[in-house]
């Protein structure tokens, strides 16, 4: 029998990913969220899950220790992983926006900062466009950095647009798009064609 290994996004994706697995009838959600045990099997033995943090999922699954895994675009974007992305699993839809205080002071230094939890995509977007910046890299909370006066603008997630719209920020412009993707390691695809097959067939149905 041949096992896959799925890592699955801890935080804002983990919710809809299990569910969307045990719809599948591929895990029982319940003990993954009831737990704090970190890799499950199921029952058949054809799956092991492990669930990591998001930038972390790109990682284990190019490295090959999980065949699969459940991520967003996002993360993908700014990982820059050499994985494949056979589908798009509707999940987790939100815009990855550059986002400023609604009254937006002149910063007077020319050079503009930018606070983010992503250095890779703030920097090719306005690297693109030539605008010379200072990547702030934050890890969480980073709407509070325009309001407190360490970066003039952010690069970040918005699902809802409530922690923008609370903390008195406003979209300057959306960078991209990003739903919830299966990622598959190179190797796998080729040597665990048939279960990778099926896993995509499965998803793709729900
Ligand atoms: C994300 C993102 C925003 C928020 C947007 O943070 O970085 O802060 O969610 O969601 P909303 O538009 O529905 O308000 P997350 O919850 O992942 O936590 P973090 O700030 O600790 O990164």
């Amino acid at each position: 029998m041949t096992q896959l290994t799925i890592a699955i996004a801890k935080g804002r994706l983990q919710k809809e990913s299990l569910e969307l697995l045990a719809n599948a009838g591929l895990c029982d959600p319940r003990e993954a969220l009831s737990s704090r045990r970190l890799a499950i099997e199921d029952e058949s033995g054809c799956f092991r899950f492990i669930f990591v943090k998001p930038m972390d999922v790109p990682v284990y699954v190019e490295h090959g220790i999980a065949d699969c895994g459940v991520v967003g675009r996002d993360v993908l974007l700014e990982s820059g992983a050499d994985l494949l992305q056979p589908l798009a699993l509707g999940i987790g839809r939100c815009r990855i926006v550059v986002a400023a205080l609604v009254e937006m002071p002149g910063n007077g230094h020319g050079m503009l900062r930018v606070a983010t939890k992503y250095p890779h995509i703030a920097a090719r977007h306005f690297g693109a466009r030539g605008q010379p910046v200072e990547v702030i890299e934050l890890s969480g909370s980073v709407e509070l950095a325009p309001v407190l006066g360490l970066a003039d603008c952010i690069v970040d997630l918005v699902e809802t647009g409530r922690t923008l719209r609370d903390n008195g920020l406003r979209i300057i412009e959306v960078i991209a798009e990003s739903t919830g993707r299966l990622v598959v390691n190179r190797a796998s695809y080729q040597l665990k064609a048939k279960a990778v097959e099926t896993l995509t067939a499965v998803l793709d149905a729900k």
